[in-house]
């Protein structure tokens, strides 16, 4: 019996099979043989949220969660944080290895000259109420650029992927912060193509009637550090929605939108805004054992805390950590700041969390240095996405081009009624 294999003995019917068991892995389909009679579909494998399920086969990001490692293209989180910049980092994930000097150079060039948007876009922003959340129009905003660029459709054509791959990194600042404009009332700012990416992007957010608008040093350099933190995380649930919707054939901008829509969510990249929700809960010190009684109660989560993958530290949040004492020098402590250490000790030499191999991520602290710099609470969520809208991107491209990939396509078990007859209203 060869050694990487799995016999199983189907005791409905005495029946044996040995799978081929290949990077650790068990083929699904493989399960279909094992039927209990001639008309029996054959045996399914039942994972809902696919919590141990490998949906695909990647070489962009590698997670070891019990470890607490993140590496994109096999390099160390905690080096890109150190060394990189976001624009590097994007060109790293979608070609597979860093940008030599010309390359970099074409590629930074690239991305700078495609920032403007459409002016038609301005339009759609009036039709939006002022405090209409920024990530409801990010979401929105992906679908009407998809109206704009109908050749994106052709997503089989490298050529043409990697234009609207451009396009999406380049124009995804711009819209986040004419969204955060519209909302306040202030004139939109246009891009500056002579700044770094976040530099641009601070300076189209924050810029008023300074003449040389140039953002602080150490606030461009955090935000792009953020950048690469949140870049790509493999195969998390808007990925999953981004190769899912993708998997049709949809555009880019439309399998970013749903990407987008996924990431929103509270227990995903809306944890960062809940984070801070959360503190203005709790509100004052003395209120933190209370509500950490409530988590431990199952009343409610402690958002920032635990994850799917990560049993150990999240690397990210580590370096975040790090960042927020650099950025707090600059902008004053957020006062907000001891309340989250405190949660994080308490919950740290807590049964209840340590049990669970709860720990901060990526989210527990991010929110609060997005605070400290100027940025509403809203709009934590689509700093978020900004970033990692080249992960997706990346996850979208190499889906594209897996053979063994096909339309997205999930079985169920059925637990509804059998055939029964339609009853007319008169009857029921
Ligand atoms: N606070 C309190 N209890 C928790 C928490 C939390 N934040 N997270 C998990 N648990 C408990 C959960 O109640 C369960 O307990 P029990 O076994 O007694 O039922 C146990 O830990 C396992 O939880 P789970 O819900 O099965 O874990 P999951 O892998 O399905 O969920 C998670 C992962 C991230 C959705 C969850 O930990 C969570 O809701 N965290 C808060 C939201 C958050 O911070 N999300 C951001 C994740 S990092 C950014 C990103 O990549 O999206």
């Amino acid at each position: 019996m060869a050694a990487d294999t799995l016999s199983i003995t189907d005791n409905r019917t005495g029946n044996n099979f040995e799978l081929p068991i290949n990077d650790g892995t068990v083929r699904a389909m493989d399960f279909r043989q094992m039927k209990s009679s001639e008309e029996d579909f054959g045996l399914m494998v039942y994972d809902p949220a696919y919590k141990n399920t490998a949906s695909c086969r990647s070489a962009i990001t590698y997670i070891d969660g019990d470890k607490g490692i993140l590496r994109y293209r096999g390099y160390p989180i905690e080096q890109l944080a150190e060394q990189s910049t976001y624009l590097e980092v994007a060109y790293l994930l979608l070609n597979g290895e860093l940008p030599n000097k010309t390359e970099s150079a074409a590629w930074t060039n690239e991305v700078t000259t495609h920032t403007y948007v459409h002016e038609f876009l301005k339009t759609c922003m009036e039709g939006y109420r002022y405090d209409a959340h920024p990530m409801g129009r990010l979401v929105a905003f992906l679908g009407t650029l998809s109206t704009f660029y109908t050749g994106s459709k052709d997503v089989r054509n490298p050529e043409i992927r990697n234009e609207h791959i451009v396009k999406i990194i380049s124009k995804l600042p711009t819209m986040a912060a004419w969204a955060y404009r519209h909302s306040l009332g202030r004139p939109y700012v246009y891009p500056d193509n002579d700044m770094s990416y976040c530099g641009n992007f601070l300076s189209m957010l924050f810029q008023l009637a300074e003449p040389n608008y140039k953002p602080n040093p150490i606030l461009e350099r955090a935000l792009d550090v953020l950048f690469i933190l949140h870049a790509d995380h493999e195969q998390n649930c808007s990925a999953s929605a981004a190769r899912a919707v993708g998997s049709s054939e949809a555009d880019p901008y439309v399998s970013l939108a749903a990407a987008s829509a996924a990431l929103y969510g509270p227990l995903h990249g809306g944890a960062n805004e809940a984070v801070l929700r959360m503190l203005d809960d709790i509100g004052e010190m003395k209120n933190i054992p209370s509500f950490i009684e409530g988590v431990k109660n199952g009343e409610r989560r402690l958002m920032g805390f635990g994850h799917r993958v990560y049993k150990n530290y999240d690397p990210r949040a580590r370096v975040i950590k790090k960042l927020a004492d650099q950025v707090f020098e600059v902008t004053g402590r957020n006062p907000r700041l001891d309340m989250a250490l405190e949660l994080e000790k308490i919950a740290l030499n807590d049964e209840y969390f340590v049990k669970r191999k709860l720990y901060p991520n990526v989210d527990f602290y991010s929110g609060l240095i997005y605070q400290a710099m100027g940025f509403p609470t809203e709009m934590f969520p689509v700093l978020f996405a900004i970033p990692r809208a080249s992960g997706w991107l990346a996850q979208w491209s190499e889906m594209l081009d897996d053979k063994e990939q096909k339309i997205a396509r999930p079985r169920q078990i059925y637990t509804g009624h059998g055939a029964r007859d339609y009853v007319p209203m008169d009857k029921r």
